[in-house]
């Protein structure tokens, strides 16, 4: 309850940032403004009311004699009215009725038209996000492990068509890739999760409200106020152009413990770019010059969809590499690594002590952000002498992990007895830590090694910054071996000599 209470009231006024896309035309906005503040404000109503008559108790709802999820369940105080209709995601349709599929076309209908904008999503990591196998690898664990608690959560988020119109049971989400494309298609996060959505009822695990006939025919809510298209009625949408849009799924909250699992969203609202206005879809939907739809306008500044992200591994095994291109791109334009207060040189037969300095320059949220049983950055930091030879290392992958000791940055869940998670989120009740970068914050880290006495001068010292979406050995877990090669992208690096000193008196103590 106070958590709700303070989410609602860290909710940003609406922003008129972008110039606005062109003025004029028809809309609806004031009336679904008044819609979303009467959901909320029933929403408040049903949560006091809530926790007056159950005074915060847990009411059983299937789950009884189940210790592995924490109490009291958020999401089940939230329910209690029957407010989530697709429990315990917290999608909304209007009329709170499961949608009817006919009302939603293929992706390949919008291209018809929408041309450039289909090529680029289909590209994306969104387009294949209940196609790919890593989530339903996941996935089916997930379900089986908590039998079939949490099918709608996922797959809200992975394919909101197929949990709003009921094609999804327990039984697709457990089936393989190629049995479900073949049996039961279903889109990812495609033109029609994101156009039609109308509102947002809170700001994570998918509350959003779906309204594909808001009234009486097709209609696609977007960013601009002078839309007109011969196949469905435009809705402007100032909700689009805003980073609350993107809330809705890119916060995770364990539907039953509550824990934080993913804040993208809330990182980037405590950070610089909310002050400054620097929007999700500035960095991930930048624009270009032309036509949002064939028979359209040309337009300055048309939002691209690409929404380049990080996954170079997925996208590389899907064959989109040029998109996977793209991931490393903006892994390479988000960090920056520097050695601080080299000493000036190094001692045979001591210690030495270098620190460097790694700084989020380019990405709106924690660096690195999402998915928190694999996202990791790390610093391999390697020391050879001038025949080659390696001295020291630490930072390489050993047994398809990080090794022991690494400097990596990465967030780490725990269950209820403080063992650390890699695989059964479901079970997370805490997180043990969190080492990741702040948006354009920065961390130093050291290392110490010993120079050995007959080490040949000067010595190189390299630091590469590397990234994974997750170890090998999580991959390997989840498909088998050799299934899935993940990509060790290499996002940056630094590299500096330092001569030896040749006695005592010359030798400066390892500077700080
Ligand atoms: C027959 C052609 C055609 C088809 C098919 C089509 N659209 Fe459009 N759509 C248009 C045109 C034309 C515009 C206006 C473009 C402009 O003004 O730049 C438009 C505009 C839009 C907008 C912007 C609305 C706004 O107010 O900002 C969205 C969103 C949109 N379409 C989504 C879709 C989706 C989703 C589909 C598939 C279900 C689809 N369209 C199918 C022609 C089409
Ligand atoms: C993850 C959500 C998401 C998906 C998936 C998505 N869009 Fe969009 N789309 C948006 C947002 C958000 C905007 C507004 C961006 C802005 O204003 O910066 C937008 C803008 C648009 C526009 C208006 C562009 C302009 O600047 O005039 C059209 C047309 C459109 N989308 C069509 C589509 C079609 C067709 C697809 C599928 C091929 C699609 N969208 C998939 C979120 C999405
Ligand atoms: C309906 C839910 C939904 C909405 C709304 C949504 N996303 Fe996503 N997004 C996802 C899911 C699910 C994935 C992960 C797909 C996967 O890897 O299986 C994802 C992945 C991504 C990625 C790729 C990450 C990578 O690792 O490469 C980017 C970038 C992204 N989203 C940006 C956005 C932005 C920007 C918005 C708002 C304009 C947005 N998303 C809105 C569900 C959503
Ligand atoms: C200032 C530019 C900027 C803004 C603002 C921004 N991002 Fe990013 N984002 C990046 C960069 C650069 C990367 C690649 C480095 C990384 O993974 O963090 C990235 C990566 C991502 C990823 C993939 C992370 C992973 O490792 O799987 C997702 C998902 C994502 N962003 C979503 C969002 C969402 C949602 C918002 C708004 C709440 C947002 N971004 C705001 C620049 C930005
Ligand atoms: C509130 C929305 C939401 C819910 C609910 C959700 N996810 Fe996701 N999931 C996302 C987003 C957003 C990403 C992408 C984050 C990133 O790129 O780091 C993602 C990424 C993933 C990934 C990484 C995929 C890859 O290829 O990198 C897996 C696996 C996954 N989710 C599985 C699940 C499972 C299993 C569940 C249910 C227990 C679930 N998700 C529930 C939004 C959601």
């Amino acid at each position: 309850m106070a958590n709700l209470t303070q989410r609602a009231g860290k909710a940003r006024p609406a922003l008129a940032k972008r110039a606005p896309h062109d003025k004029g035309g028809f809309t609806l906005s004031g009336f679904y403004c008044s819609l979303l503040l009467l959901l909320a404000a029933t929403l408040l109503a049903t949560l006091v009311a809530v926790d007056v008559t159950l005074g915060g108790e847990p009411s059983g709802n299937g789950r009884s004699g189940n210790d592995k999820w924490l109490e009291p369940a958020r999401s089940e105080l939230m329910d209690a009215s029957g407010a989530l209709p697709f429990f315990p995601h917290r999608a909304n349709t209007t009329g709170n009725l499961v949608l009817n599929v006919q009302d939603f076309d293929d992706a390949r209908v919008c291209g018809a038209c929408h041309v450039e904008i289909y090529r680029q999503w289909r590209t994306s990591m969104m387009s294949q996000a209940w196609d790919e196998p890593i989530y339903r690898a996941l996935l089916k664990m997930a379900s089986e492990a908590t039998d079939g608690k949490v099918d709608n959560f996922c797959t809200g988020c992975h394919s909101p068509i197929g949990l709003t119109t009921g094609q999804i049971t327990s039984q697709v989400n457990r089936s393989s890739v190629e049995d479900s494309a073949r049996n039961h298609p279903m889109p990812g996060v495609d033109c029609e999760s994101c156009h039609n959505i109308s509102a947002r009822t809170g700001l994570d695990n998918g509350a959003y409200v779906m309204s594909p006939r808001a009234h009486g025919k097709s209609t696609k809510f977007g960013p601009r106020k002078d839309a007109v298209s011969p196949y469905h009625d435009t809705v402007y949408s100032a909700l689009h152009t805003r980073s609350d849009f993107c809330a809705t799924c890119h916060n995770v909250t364990h539907p039953f413990s509550s824990v934080a699992v993913e804040r993208t969203y809330d990182e980037w609202l405590e950070s610089p770019y909310s002050l400054n206005d620097e929007t999700c879809q500035d960095c991930h939907m930048p624009g270009f010059a032309g036509k949002a739809a064939s028979m359209g306008p040309e337009r300055e500044r048309v939002a691209s969809h690409w929404f380049s992200g990080a996954n170079a591994t997925v996208l590389g095994h899907l064959g989109q590499h040029e998109a996977a291109q793209r991931a490393r791109d903006m892994l390479a334009s988000a960090a920056e690594i520097n050695f601080q207060a080299l000493p000036a040189d190094m001692l045979p037969g001591q210690y030495a002590t270098v620190a460097l300095k790694v700084a989020n320059v380019g990405a709106g949220h924690k660096l690195p952000t999402g998915f928190p049983e694999g996202r990791e950055i790390w610093i391999d930091f390697q020391v050879r002498d001038a025949t080659g030879r390696e001295l020291y290392r630490l930072g390489a992958v050993k047994d398809g992990k990080t090794e022991e000791d690494t400097r990596n940055f990465k967030v780490h869940l725990g269950d209820k007895d403080g063992n650390e998670l890699d695989i059964e989120v479901w079970n997370a009740t805490q997180i043990l830590s969190d080492n990741r970068i702040l948006p354009k914050g920065y961390i130093v880290r050291e290392f110490s090694f010993q120079v050995p006495a007959d080490a040949v001068g000067p010595l190189t010292l390299t630091a590469h910054l590397n990234y994974w979406p997750f170890s090998q050995k999580l991959v390997d877990y989840l498909l088998g071996k050799d299934q899935l090669q993940v990509e060790i992208t290499r996002m940056t690096s630094v590299s500096q000599r330092v001569p030896l000193a040749t006695n005592l008196t010359t030798a400066t103590r390892g500077a700080r």
